[in-house]
C-alpha cells in the first residue's frame, strides 16, 4: 500500500485521495477539514503538522512547559471571534457555548463538562483551591519541596496568615513506591490536604496521582493536584485518578491562547471548597433583598463577571486541534523527541540528567545539569544556537530544562546536542 504523504495535503490535495483540501488564509488546514487518521510514525505528518503553526524556525522553541506555541487554527479562533464580537459591541457570553467548551476539555481531561471552571491560569485555579478549603489553624498541608512559585506562595501566604502548617517531601526520581511512603510518612492528625504537581517542574518527574488519591482517601485528606505541566501531552483520565482538584492552563501543552485555563472541581467537593471570588455568572438566582443567594450548582460557581469570549473561542479551538491529531499520537511524538534526548545527553561526559531513569516516571520535559558550567552561561551558550530552554533554579537546581510538543523536531534535538557537547567552561 502507498504510503500517505501529509505533506501533499499542505499544498491542496491529500495524496492519494480525491479530496481537495480547505485552505484557511495561511493556505492550509482548517479545523473542520476531515484528516486522514494520522500516524505518529510518519515523518511526513509531523512536518505537515509543523506548518500549522506560525512559530519562526530561525529558533528552536523548547520551552512548551513554560508556555506552548499556538496553532494558526487557535489564533484564528480568536481573532475572528474578537472582530465578531467588536462589531456589535457585545460580550458574547452564552451559557450554552461554556457548556459546549467544557464538554470538549472533559473528554480530554476524563471528567464531566460541570465540574469544570474557566480559569486565567494554573495560579488562579491553586488560588481558588488554597482560599477555598475549609483549613483552620494548625492543620496541616503536604507539599513537595520542588513546586513551582504557583504552588509554593498561595501556600506560604496561608502557612503565614492563617497558621497552616505547610510539610514538605523532596519527591524520589528512581521509585514511585517511595513517593507514596514519603507522603504517608508525613501525614498526622492534623493532615488535611496535600497539594503536589502531577508533573514536576523542575525535573518532569510524573507523581503517582492514581495511587496518591488512595493514600488521602483511605487516610480521610482531600487531594488537589498542580495539573499545569500534563494536559496536552499525554492521555489521561481525572476520574480514574481520584483526585478531588485539578487546575491546569490552556497555555502550555494544550496550546490555547495565553491566559487561559481550567479548573477541575470533583463534584462531590463543590460544596466543600467554597466559591470565595463570585459575582455574575457564580451564581443560580439570588435575593439582594432577602439576602438569599444560590450558588451556581456547577463549578461554574468559581467564574465571575465579564470575560473574554475570544480566548474562550479559542481554547476550544485548542481542544478541537489535539482531538485532531489524537492525544496518544501527541504523547508518542513528544515521548520520541524527548527519549532521543535523554539517550544522548546520557553519553555527554560533564552532563548530569536531573530527570527520572525510568522512562515511564518521566514526561517530556528533561532536565539536566553540567558539571563544569552554571546554567546561565549554558544557556546563553545555547542561545548563540537559537535555543530557546529554560533554567531550573528551582530546589536548588543549577539546571537546564527541555520541553519537547509537536512542533518541534529531531533536528532540533541534534542542535540542543550539538550546543551542548560545544560548551566550554
Ligand atoms: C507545576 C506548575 N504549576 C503552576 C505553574 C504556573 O502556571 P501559570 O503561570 O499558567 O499559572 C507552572 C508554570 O510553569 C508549573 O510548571
Amino acid at each position: 500500500m502507498r504510503r500517505r504523504n501529509f505533506l501533499g495535503a499542505s499544498v491542496g490535495v491529500i495524496v492519494g485521495a480525491t479530496q481537495a483540501w480547505p485552505k484557511t488564509a495561511h493556505g492550509i488546514f482548517h479545523l473542520n477539514t476531515p484528516l486522514p487518521p494520522p500516524d505518529a510514525n510518519d515523518e511526513s505528518f509531523w512536518k505537515f503538522v509543523r506548518m500549522q503553526f506560525p512559530l519562526t524556525h530561525d529558533r528552536a522553541y523548547l520551552n512548551t512547559g513554560g508556555l506552548g506555541a499556538s496553532p494558526y487554527a487557535v489564533i484564528d479562533a480568536v481573532k475572528n471571534k474578537m472582530d465578531e464580537l467588536e462589531k456589535i459591541s457585545e460580550t458574547g457570553h452564552s451559557e450554552e457555548l461554556w457548556k459546549e467548551i467544557k464538554t470538549d476539555a472533559a473528554r480530554l481531561l476524563g471528567c464531566d463538562w460541570d465540574e469544570i471552571a474557566f480559569t486565567r491560569n494554573t495560579t488562579e485555579g491553586i488560588n481558588i483551591i488554597a482560599d477555598g478549603f475549609p483549613l483552620q489553624r494548625g492543620d496541616e498541608v503536604i507539599l513537595t519541596t520542588h513546586e513551582h512559585v504557583a504552588n509554593a506562595i498561595p501556600w506560604v501566604e496561608k502557612s503565614k496568615t492563617q497558621g497552616i502548617v505547610l510539610k514538605m517531601f523532596e519527591p524520589s526520581l528512581s521509585s514511585q513506591q517511595e513517593n507514596i511512603d514519603r507522603i504517608e510518612k508525613l501525614i498526622t492528625s492534623r493532615t488535611r490536604l496535600i497539594s503536589i504537581p502531577h508533573g514536576v517542574t523542575t525535573t518532569g518527574l510524573i507523581m503517582p496521582i492514581k495511587e496518591i488519591s488512595l493514600l488521602a482517601k483511605a487516610k480521610n485528606i482531600w487531594f488537589f493536584v498542580d495539573g499545569a505541566q500534563t494536559p496536552g501531552m499525554f492521555p489521561f483520565n481525572l476520574h480514574e485518578m481520584g483526585c478531588d482538584a485539578f487546575a491546569t492552563s490552556g497555555h502550555k501543552w494544550l496550546m490555547g491562547p495565553k491566559e487561559t485555563g481550567l479548573l477541575y472541581v470533583r463534584k462531590n467537593m463543590l460544596d466543600v471548597i467554597q466559591a470565595k471570588f463570585i459575582g455574575a455568572y457564580s451564581d443560580n438566582g439570588f435575593d439582594f433583598a432577602k439576602q438569599d443567594l444560590v450558588l451556581h450548582p456547577s463549578a461554574q460557581r468559581y467564574e465571575y463577571g465579564t470575560v473574554s469570549i475570544p480566548l474562550r473561542v479559542g481554547v476550544h479551538a485548542a481542544f478541537k486541534f489535539i482531538e485532531k491529531i489524537g492525544i496518544e499520537n501527541i504523547w508518542k511524538r513528544d515521548q520520541a523527541l524527548s527519549t532521543r534526548l535523554f539517550n544522548a545527553l546520557r553519553e555527554i561526559p560533564d552532563i548530569v540528567l536531573l530527570s527520572p531513569e525510568n522512562s515511564s516516571m518521566r514526561s517530556a520535559m528533561i532536565t539536566f545539569k553540567h558539571k563544569k558550567i552554571p546554567y546561565i552561561p549554558l544557556q546563553a551558550h545555547l542561545d548563540s544556537y537559537k535555543l530557546r530552554t529554560r533554567g531550573v533554579g528551582e530546589a536548588g537546581l543549577d539546571a537546564l530544562r527541555i520541553s519537547t510538543h509537536i512542533y518541534n523536531s529531531f533536528d532540533e534535538i541534534d542542535r540542543v546536542l550539538e550546543g551542548i557537547r560545544t560548551a566550554k567552561a
